[in-house]
């Protein structure tokens, strides 16, 4: 379906849960309360929303968290969605640590694609960014997925004064073919607006000052606002979210479920509509009528570059990114 600004809306980010096995600074600080299982969409009301979904065009899913993979029976809810006849594709964003647990069973469930959110290849910095000392089991995991066929983007957020220099060793899993690497503009919301962004177009000129010119992919490697480049003969790709200087607004493709049942139409506003209320006591004609009310409530656009503009004051990990 086609939201007010005619962008066709076929993507649908889900939040499984707000919980998460580590606590950068940036996404989810220590002290916040877990919200209690019971206001939490099941997995056959997700799957619910997500049949209802479809029928709009909706045909691309993309599972969230906090970390997704420590909500009990995941893969079940992959396999779940990827059935439902329509769905074109189910991904998730992850921080990777359970990633070679249910390796077997994500892969089983249909699962194709991960997105694995890494800030460096350094041991004692990631621990001090996500006060875990968890690095070689991240490692490890994108290793063995690979191998196993899933395709894998490594997802970094750069900050000036913590881990600006990370970048390169990130790029290895570019160079080696283990992943694509894309770096993303630090956004404001939650403590992200405490955090210092390195902006991309800076980034950008650094690596090819490293590395010579980075040129146009031409290919998108997933659903996502992210543009990608190669760089010589690299296997894979660099790419770059840039939400703070490239206002990618226009080609919005997408609606956000979060875990409580709220859809929320941009990442920057707080708006959002509650659909667990339909879910649990309501039709599936009323079900699609909040989807629709939420296409049509998207904004033309966030308003990032104007901090004291942005409402969203949930934490990224809240959201799901
Ligand atoms: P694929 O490219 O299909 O893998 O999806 P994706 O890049 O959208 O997913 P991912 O979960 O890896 O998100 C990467 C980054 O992009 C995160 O920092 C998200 O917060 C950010 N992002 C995702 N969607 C949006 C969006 O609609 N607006 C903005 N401003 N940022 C987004
Ligand atoms: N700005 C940009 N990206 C963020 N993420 C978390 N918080 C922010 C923020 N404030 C990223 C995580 C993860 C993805 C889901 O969102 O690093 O890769
Ligand atoms: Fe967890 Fe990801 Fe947020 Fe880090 S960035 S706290 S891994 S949800």
């Amino acid at each position: 379906m086609r939201d007010s600004y005619g962008r066709e809306i076929d993507y649908m980010r889900i939040s499984v849960t707000d919980r998460c096995n580590l606590r950068c600074r940036y996404c989810m600080p220590d002290g916040v309360e877990w919200i209690p299982m019971e206001e939490i969409l099941t997995f056959e009301e997700i799957a619910r929303l997500c049949r209802v979904a479809v029928k709009l065009g909706i045909t691309k899913y993309k599972i969230t968290g906090g970390e997704p993979l420590v909500r009990r029976g995941c893969p079940a809810l992959v396999r779940m969605i990827r059935e439902i006849p329509g769905v074109e594709q189910v991904t998730m964003t992850s921080n990777g640590i359970l990633l070679e647990r249910y390796l077997g069973e994500l892969l089983g469930a249909g699962l194709t694609d991960i997105n694995v959110s890494l800030d460096t290849t350094d041991r004692g910095k990631y621990q001090e960014i996500t006060g875990f000392d968890e690095l070689p089991r991240v490692l490890r995991s994108i290793r063995v997925a690979s191998e196993a066929g899933l395709r894998i983007k490594i997802n970094a957020v750069l900050q000036t004064g913590l881990n600006e220099d990370a970048w390169d060793g990130l790029l290895s899993f570019a160079r080696e073919g283990l992943a694509d690497v894309r770096f993303i503009e630090l956004m404001p919301i939650g403590r992200g607006a405490d955090g210092h962004m390195v902006s991309n177009e800076r980034l950008f000129h650094k690596i090819e000052e490293h590395y010579g010119p980075l040129t146009a992919d031409g290919v998108s490697h997933g659903n996502g606002p992210a543009v990608y480049y190669r760089i010589a003969d690299w296997p894979r790709s660099v790419g770059f979210i840039s939400a703070i200087h490239g206002k990618f607004c226009g080609q919005c493709n997408r609606l956000r479920l979060g875990s409580t049942g709220r859809l929320k139409p941009c990442l920057c506003y707080e708006d959002s509509l509650d659909v667990r209320g339909a879910l649990r006591d309501g039709s599936d004609a009323e079900v699609c009528e909040i989807l629709k009310k939420a296409i049509l409530g998207k904004p033309r656009m966030h308003c990032f570059e104007n901090t004291g503009a942005v409402t969203e004051r949930q934490e990224m990990a809240k959201i799901g990114g």
